[in-house]
């Protein structure tokens, strides 16, 4: 049995203690140390060693991976749960550890109450760690687990911490506090991820922004009820966690039965919250499924023409999108069952006649003559009660016995685990993909919280969890090379496990350009931009009202998969070639867009930011500069670049491809007319002047490595 396990990968380490008798502690998560030998594990140790104070334990045990209670572990543990009241503390003994450079498997043992704690860590070459319990009942009688929860303890220089909050269009708000005694926590209990939910969960230095600082980060991959906990004890003993939240009685292990509790995804970064951005990206994009074709130019059509499905309409926008060059038309809400509005249809996936009397090939044909490719919206897990499948099944429906939830947008959730309610939508589904084969696109979409989760009378989010996951899979495998994008009310089910099973997600109801400029920027503190949908809003956005100039909205709406969400049948000429040029933009540096770094540079002042990618071989890069409010000075502060080679040359351009901005000023900065040479040192040192911008504008940077 090894007694030191040190897994590492870029700038991430964990080293394990696991001389036994217990679980193994861990000596230290955060930045590599470099090559540790045996020795310097146990000198560690010895290093760490804090000898005996007073007022405690005799004999101190040292915390562990499962923080058990009855080693004196006074934070909340590892495991939680009782068989009737009994078995209710854990203290394991280690049984067996296998590892090798980049997993380790402990296999932990409970006799008393009668548990067996399997623990895996896996390190992927890109420094994101994985971490998954699974706990087993080996007694002879139930064993109801409330809780088991990943836990890492943080260093003492980790003093804040950073999660985030929201709500429908209104999406990954961050919020930043320091870590005080006690515990903070963010849950989530409506059965969905949900917009509230803290897309990573950090812990940090007091200096960490976007460049520079450390950060621990967190997040959960499952896309039901989750719990986020930074906990300080009475000692100091600090420790980041992260699982699922269960309801009471939700996880009921009979003997010899399993729980797998979701993994949990862990990155360390001392190159700030860039640094750890990026491990997930690449961590991401080294996935079998992540999509390597060119992320195709959309349109969905929601804000054109809503419920408004007239089909002399629709041809129309395709005119106006094959002139633009738009790639992937997504046909909306409306096209199913009684479906004219949100009080009925849902659960009844068949083209209705009403909107589509020749079902939908009129369309398929339309799209398919012009080279674009199909997509659909569906939002399979819920049910109108004003359909044929609630007036056929009315128990098909998650609830408590003798109690109906109440409605949300009219409708009611499905119980997908209910294998009558899992084979009818699937049916209906597969069979709506094999009549329209060119339907090579689904949104799924998943518009209401569960409330009263019940199955069977008992709690059923992670069983409905699981059904969803089973679903998505089972769509895939039956029409392969389908890609799904993970909708929910806009960006209500954004986490690392829907994203196992789906290729995109839609980040927010709201497409205007100034709150997608922080949702795009925070949402892709997890997921590349390639993953994220960036579309172009009309004018004022129908969400938040406001107004924006077009270049304000195409600059936006390029820095992720691009996309427009808008009836462009009512744009003018002048409109329609600028959206052309940006669309040929688009196309063209897409894959720098979709395979670069990405940078966001720390601004000295809050009313403008600037992000952008800089090509994994440094040969290009593409940055936004945003004014976001009014400009605090009229001097802007020079823009530092980074991630830059420092030793390289650099030709930095101002390029309008999405028109030109509006500047508040009389002369523009000598070096927008036609760019400027200088070393990357001096571009990061130094900078380049900013243009004075109106509120609300944004313009384009391209660099380009000089070659000599
Ligand atoms: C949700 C989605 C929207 C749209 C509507 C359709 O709100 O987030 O994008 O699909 O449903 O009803």
């Amino acid at each position: 049995m090894s007694s030191v396990v040190v897994l590492r990968a870029r700038d991430h380490a964990l080293v394990l203690d696991a001389t036994g008798p217990r679980l193994p502690r861990v000596l230290h998560w955060g930045s590599d140390l470099g090559p540790l030998a045996h020795e310097d594990v146990a000198r560690m140790r010895r290093a760490a060693d804090l000898g005996q104070g007073h007022s405690a334990f005799d004999e101190p045990m040292p915390v562990t991976i499962s923080r058990d209670p009855a080693d004196g572990f006074l934070g909340a543990p590892t495991v939680s749960g009782h068989r009737d009241g009994r078995a209710f503390s854990t203290r394991f003994r280690l049984e067996a550890i296998t590892a090798d450079d980049r997993t380790c498997t402990v296999t932990g043992a409970d006799d008393a109450a009668g548990l067996r704690l399997e623990t895996t860590f896996a390190m992927a070459p890109e420094g994101v760690l994985r971490i998954r319990y699974r706990l087993t009942n080996v007694g002879t009688d139930a064993y109801t687990v409330d809780d088991v929860q990943v836990g890492l303890p943080l260093p003492a220089q980790a003093t804040e911490v950073m999660d985030f909050t929201g709500n429908w269009s209104r999406e990954v708000y961050p919020q930043r506090r320091r870590i005080e005694h006690g515990r903070w926590v963010r849950e989530i209990r409506e059965g969905r991820t949900g917009h509230d939910h803290t897309l990573t969960f950090m812990a940090m230095t007091a200096d960490a922004r976007f460049r520079a600082g450390s950060v621990w980060s967190l997040s959960l991959a499952w896309s039901g009820n989750s719990r986020h906990v930074v906990e300080r004890l009475a000692d100091g003993t600090t420790h980041i966690g992260a699982g699922e939240l269960l309801l009471p009685g939700e996880v009921v292990l009979a003997p010899g039965e399993s729980y797998l509790a979701p993994e949990v995804v862990a990155v360390h970064s001392s190159a700030g919250l860039d640094g750890a951005a990026g491990m997930l990206h690449d961590w991401l994009r080294a996935r079998p499924q992540h999509p390597r074709r060119p992320r195709p130019l959309t349109i969905n059509v929601w804000e054109a023409v809503y419920f408004d499905h007239r089909f002399a309409k629709l041809e129309q926008l395709a005119d106006v999108c094959a002139e633009i060059g738009v790639e992937r038309f997504v046909l909306d809400d409306g096209w199913f069952g009684a479906r004219r509005d949100d009080r009925a249809g849902l659960g009844d996936w068949v083209v209705s006649p009403d909107a589509w009397p020749q079902g939908l090939h009129p369309l398929a044909q339309c799209l398919a003559d012009r080279g674009i490719e199909f997509g659909l919206w569906f939002e399979p897990e819920m049910v109108n009660p004003d359909s044929d499948l609630f007036r056929a099944h009315p128990d098909w429906i998650l609830q408590v016995d003798g109690r109906v939830p109440p409605e949300w947008r009219h409708q009611q959730v499905l119980d997908l685990s209910h294998e009558g309610a899992f084979a009818h939508v699937l049916a209906q589904i597969d069979a709506v993909l094999t009549e329209y084969p060119t339907i090579r696109f689904l949104k799924w979409d998943h518009n209401r919280p569960l409330t009263d989760p019940g199955h069977l009378g008992r709690p059923g989010v992670r069983l409905q969890t699981l059904a969803l996951y089973r679903l998505l899979d089972e769509v895939k495998r039956r029409h392969p090379g389908i890609e799904i994008e993970s909708c929910s009310s806009g960006g209500g089910r954004i986490d690392l496990g829907i994203m196992e099973h789906c290729d995109r997600v839609h980040a927010s109801d709201n497409n205007e350009a100034l709150e997608r400029q922080r949702i795009q920027r925070w949402t892709m503190q997890l997921l590349p931009p390639e993953l994220v949908d960036s579309h172009v809003s009309p004018s004022p956005g129908h969400t938040a009202g406001r107004a924006h100039g077009l270049t304000f909205r195409l600059i936006t709406a390029l820095f992720g998969h691009a996309g427009i969400e808008w009836d462009i049948t009512q744009t003018t000429p002048e409109e329609r070639a600028i959206l052309r040029s940006w669309a040929e933009y688009y196309k063209a540096n897409r894959v720098l867009l979709h395979s670069g770094r990405m940078v966001r540079l720390d601004l000295p002042t809050a009313d403008a930011s600037a992000h952008g990618v800089i090509a994994a071989d440094g040969s290009r890069a593409l940055l936004a500069y945003v004014q976001e409010g009014v400009a605090v000075a009229s001097r802007p502060a020079m823009l530092r670049l980074s991630g830059l080679d420092p030793d390289a040359r650099y030709r930095i351009v101002e390029v309008r491809p999405a028109g030109t901005p509006r500047y508040w000023q009389i002369r523009l900065p000598g070096w927008l007319q036609d760019g400027v040479e200088l070393p990357g040192r001096v571009l990061m040192d130094v900078g380049v002047q900013p243009p004075i911008l109106c509120a609300e504008q944004a313009t384009l940077f391209e660099l380009t490595k000089v070659t000599a």
